[in-house]
């Protein structure tokens, strides 16, 4: 069944990566607009990192706008039309792997980073488990790695508040969007139980809010690998 759902979530992207470039790069996620990405990056010590990992790409935008401050990005995704996206508008060297196959960058492409971002990109559950157990071979010592994800308390509705699969929908996304697929709900605990058996201790939290609502449209973990 996890197999499945790890599985459907690839195809997905896959099948919608032409109108998520699109959407992307016109603009027409609302939430990213008004508030994620710029918290995403306002996450990223500018000043201080020169070398930085992205887990799950897509289209490539972070890796341009974190290319814009100096910063040299390897961005890694499964799905080939985004990473052929994200190649022509440079900013970045992106190469199409899946997230079990992370561990070959480490020799290959600029490892160790000091930081990795995945942004909105853990969307499984074996899948992100095994990007969490690669990093400690792919970040230097005392690395930093930052999530950006939906907020536990904002996306479970009426389900009970305990980790498992969900059903999700493109609800607000243009017709083009097919085949929504499943992804793995984590309440805060089972995040924060993750991250420290995968080596990281927390260093902030935050919950970025939307201007309209003032309700959290994602949360952000920042942590470092401990020694
Ligand atoms: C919601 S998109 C986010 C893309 C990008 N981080 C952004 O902020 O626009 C999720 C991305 O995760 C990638 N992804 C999901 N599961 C993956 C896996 N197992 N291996 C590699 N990439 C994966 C998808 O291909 C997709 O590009």
């Amino acid at each position: 069944m996890v197999d499945h759902n790890e599985r459907r979530i690839l195809n997905t992207w896959q099948r919608n990566a032409d109108s998520w470039t699109r959407a992307v790069r016109d603009g027409t996620i609302a939430s990213r607009q008004q508030v994620t990405d710029q918290a995403v990056v306002d996450a990223v010590p500018l000043c201080q990192v020169t070398s930085v990992i992205d887990i799950g790409c897509g289209e490539g935008w972070l890796a341009r706008r974190l290319s814009e401050s100096g910063i040299v990005v390897t961005g890694i995704d499964a799905t080939h039309a985004l990473v052929d996206a994200a190649t022509k508008n440079g900013g970045g060297h992106f190469q199409c792997l899946n997230y079990n196959e992370l561990h070959s960058l480490a020799a290959i492409c600029g490892a160790p980073f000091e930081l990795a971002v995945c942004n909105f990109s853990l969307l499984g559950e074996s899948s992100t488990e095994t990007v969490l157990a690669q990093l400690a071979a792919l970040l230097q010592p005392a690395g930093r790695l930052i999530i950006q994800t939906l907020h536990p308390a904002e996306c479970n509705s009426e389900l009970p508040y305990q980790d498992g699969w969900r059903q999700s929908s493109w609800d607000g996304f243009d017709s083009t969007f097919t085949d929504p697929a499943p992804w793995y709900f984590r309440t805060l605990s089972s995040w924060l139980t993750l991250l420290r058996h995968h080596g990281f201790s927390m260093q902030k939290i935050s919950e970025p809010l939307l201007p309209s609502s003032k309700r959290p449209a994602s949360i952000i973990f920042i942590a470092t690998l401990t020694p």
